[in-house]
Parts: C-alpha cells; sequence; structure tokens
C-alpha cells in the first residue's frame, strides 16, 4: 500500500525552488550565490505596517471573523476606491496571502474534473492550487518574441470545451513581466461571455507598471462585473510577502457568499497581522514612486546585461519584476544547474529559474529562463556581468 495519496503523488514540487539543494552546497562551498531565482522584494516593508502592530490593544490574541477585520476590510474598500471599484465588505473575503484566494476562488467556482485556461508560460502555483481543487490547468502558448502578448481570439477559443469555467491570467505577469493591453482584454471579456466563463484576474503586481503605462483591471470593465474575481495580495505591493494577507474580490456576491464557508473552515487570517495590514493604507505615495523609479532601474540594468549576451532573445518587460528570456543553450535547467555545482567567479555566481516548468506543456521552455530583479543595483550589475560570462563558458563545453 502506497503511504501517500495519488493526488499528492501526481502534484509537482515548485520548479522555482527545485535547485535550492545544489544553491545551498554551492553556499556551503563559500561560494555567493545572487538570487535572481526568487521573487522575493528586498525593498523596506513601509513603517506604517509595523506601526499599525501597535493598534492591537487586546489582551488576548482572539479569533478574527472569517472575512477578515473590519479595519482591514475597510483599508482594502479604500484601496479600491482609487482604483475606481465600489466594493462593500460582501465584496471582500480576506485570506493567507493571495495564494490562498486561488486556492479558495478555483474550489468555489469549479467542480472536480473542471479546467481553467491559462496564458503560458503562467505562475507555477497555479497548476498545484488547481490539482488541490481537482482542477485541470490547459495552457494556451504566449511568445517571448510576442513580448508574451496573447495570441489571437481563436487560439484561446480552441481550449475552451464544456468543461471549461474560468480564464485565469496575472497582469502583470509573473513570469513573463508583461501588461496586457486593454484591447486583449476586452477579447478575454468576449471570450468570457461568449463561452459563460469567470475571470480570475490575479492583479498582485498591479503597481508594478513601467515606461508610463496606463495599467487596466478586469475590474475596470462594467459588463464583466459578474465574472470577474479578483486575487490581491499585500505581499508585492507593500514587500510585506511574510505578513500572509491577501484577498479575493468580486462584485458577484453569490461567488463571495459561497467562498466564506471555506474561510469559516480555516477561522480566520492571523490577528495581528492584519492589524498592521490595515495600516498599510496610510503609506505615502513617495513610497510607491520610489519603489517604482527603484524597479525601473534595475528593470533596465538586467535588461541590457541581457542584450549584451549574444544569442540570448527577450523583449523589454513592462511590469512585474521578472524577465523570461531564450538563451543560447539547448537545456537551461542543466545550465543553471552547472552555474551552481561547476561554476564561479571570484568566488560568486547566479542562481535563476529554469523556464520549462513555467509551461506546463512537455517539451516548450527548455532553452528559458525566469530571471528576477529583486536585487539592488549594484549587486545586480555585478550578477549580470557573472551570469554572461557563466553562459560563455558554458557554450564552450555543453554537448
Ligand atoms: C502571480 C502571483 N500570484 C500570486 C502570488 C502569491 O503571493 P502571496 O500568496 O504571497 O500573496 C504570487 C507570488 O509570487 C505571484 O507571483
Amino acid at each position: 500500500m502506497s503511504k501517500t495519496s495519488n493526488r499528492i503523488n501526481a502534484m509537482q514540487f515548485s520548479p522555482i525552488r527545485k535547485l535550492a539543494p545544489f544553491a545551498d552546497e554551492a553556499k556551503k562551498k563559500g561560494v555567493h550565490v545572487y538570487h535572481l531565482n526568487i521573487g522575493q522584494p528586498d525593498i523596506e516593508t513601509p513603517k506604517t505596517f509595523f506601526e499599525g502592530i501597535n493598534d492591537y490593544e487586546g489582551k488576548v490574541l482572539k479569533y478574527a471573523g472569517s472575512r477578515g477585520i473590519d479595519e482591514l476590510v475597510e483599508s482594502f474598500i479604500k484601496y479600491y476606491k482609487g482604483w475606481n471599484v465600489d466594493f462593500k465588505p460582501e465584496n471582500i473575503m480576506v485570506t493567507n496571502g493571495g495564494s490562498e484566494a486561488i486556492f479558495m476562488t478555483l474550489f468555489t467556482i469549479c467542480d472536480v474534473g473542471d479546467e481553467i485556461i491559462v496564458p503560458a508560460p503562467f505562475y507555477t502555483n497555479y497548476v498545484s492550487f488547481a490539482a488541490e481543487a481537482g482542477v485541470k490547468v490547459v495552457p494556451f502558448i504566449t511568445k517571448a518574441e510576442d513580448g508574451f502578448h496573447l495570441p489571437t481570439k481563436e487560439e484561446i477559443l480552441a481550449k475552451v470545451n464544456d468543461k471549461t469555467r474560468a480564464i485565469m491570467l496575472s497582469n502583470p505577469g509573473n513570469p513573463t513581466g508583461v501588461v496586457y493591453t486593454k484591447e486583449e482584454l476586452r477579447m478575454l471579456g468576449d471570450i468570457a461571455k461568449e463561452k459563460d466563463l469567470y475571470l480570475i484576474a490575479d492583479e498582485v503586481y498591479r503597481e508594478f507598471v513601467y515606461d508610463g503605462l496606463k495599467y487596466t483591471s478586469l475590474l475596470s470593465f462594467k459588463d464583466l462585473e459578474d465574472r470577474v474575481i479578483v486575487i490581491d495580495s499585500i505581499s508585492k505591493r507593500y514587500s510585506a510577502c511574510g505578513a500572509r494577507i491577501g484577498m479575493a474580490g468580486s462584485l458577484n456576491t453569490e461567488v463571495m457568499g459561497q467562498m466564506m464557508k471555506l474561510a469559516q473552515t480555516r477561522l480566520c487570517v492571523p490577528t495581528i497581522e492584519q492589524f498592521a495590514a490595515a495600516n498599510l493604507i496610510n503609506t505615502p505615495a513617495s513610497y510607491f514612486e520610489e519603489t517604482n523609479a527603484e524597479y525601473d532601474r534595475r528593470r533596465n540594468i538586467l535588461f541590457d546585461g541581457l542584450k549584451k549576451i549574444p544569442g540570448v532573445i527577450c523583449e523589454k518587460p513592462t511590469g512585474a519584476f521578472y524577465i523570461v528570456a531564450k538563451l543560447p543553450v539547448k537545456d537551461a535547467e542543466a545550465f543553471a544547474t552547472w552555474m551552481l555545482t561547476d561554476f564561479n567567479k571570484d568566488g560568486k555566481t547566479v542562481m535563476v529559474a529554469p523556464a520549462a516548468g513555467f509551461y506546463g506543456v512537455d517539451g516548450v521552455g527548455l532553452d528559458e529562463v525566469r530571471l528576477s530583479y529583486c536585487l539592488n543595483c549594484d549587486d545586480l550589475a555585478d550578477a549580470m556581468k557573472i551570469f554572461a560570462e557563466g553562459i560563455a563558458e558554458y557554450k564552450k563545453i555543453e554537448k
């Protein structure tokens, strides 16, 4: 008898963390590893968060309500007013990060065996949340040479069948950094209306948009109000990943009402973190201006560094803090591993995430990697030099 379930056996480990043991080994040998593989921002969490912790005056650390504490729900309502979205408390569910919001959404709108379609490459945990909910992720491919923008309506429609319940997308995109245009989102909205689908809008990187682009949220389409469920989080917006505070939001009160059953089973989200998160609304606008300017500088360093490497193909991303690049190697995972096990330059090396795991389609993206720019400018510039030397060195020995 197998000790664990077929379901858990079928689930994958995170491809982003797959190479971590090799990085640990390299560090044990004294090699400094620049982490361009993960989306853990290094920007300081605003002071408002830590000040908010002091707002908890209780003598007992109580369960919070399952929807979230009033102060946090109200602060999300205020935040969304800034995006011209009129949420009421019943439109909001505070969750343990955007992660739980994704799982709860899938569980609420899909039955076991249902399907969701997702532009690939996508945030790999989508497959795991879907597996938890018994749902199949059906990818449609977007390409580096198109800047990872959406394919034609026909190509997307070809993936829709009787089991399809939703289109899910991250905008700005992780891992691609794509920011979808209003026209692209309109097209998805039209498909959703024609085929009676939900739209799961993962907008956790909403604030990270560059080049003066205007961001369009799926929540801004009045005729899609009943179909859109937004996934949100303070993790990236306020560099507060460890707080584990996110939310699901929808103007469809039937969906949100049913979701409450799930929220009640896990009782609540940590109470003190909610108090802290509620005070983030008082963060000065300058925090976002400075943070965006810093990410923009990093984006330029990373992109310029990649462009200088012969054979690398990538478009400049316009959002989030990632870039997917095609490398002049046959097997990007073998290369990324070798960078950790066999290569260093003056005792330093670079860790990147092989991108094949972001596609969910066998044989696609084998020569691609995702790089994140959650590292200060000087270190990033150094990392890009080492990365370029690594590629040149690897090409000499690649079989
Ligand atoms: C696209 C996307 N959605 C959701 C999440 C979940 O983040 P959290 O659970 O920290 O809110 C992440 C984290 O990296 C992400 O990249």
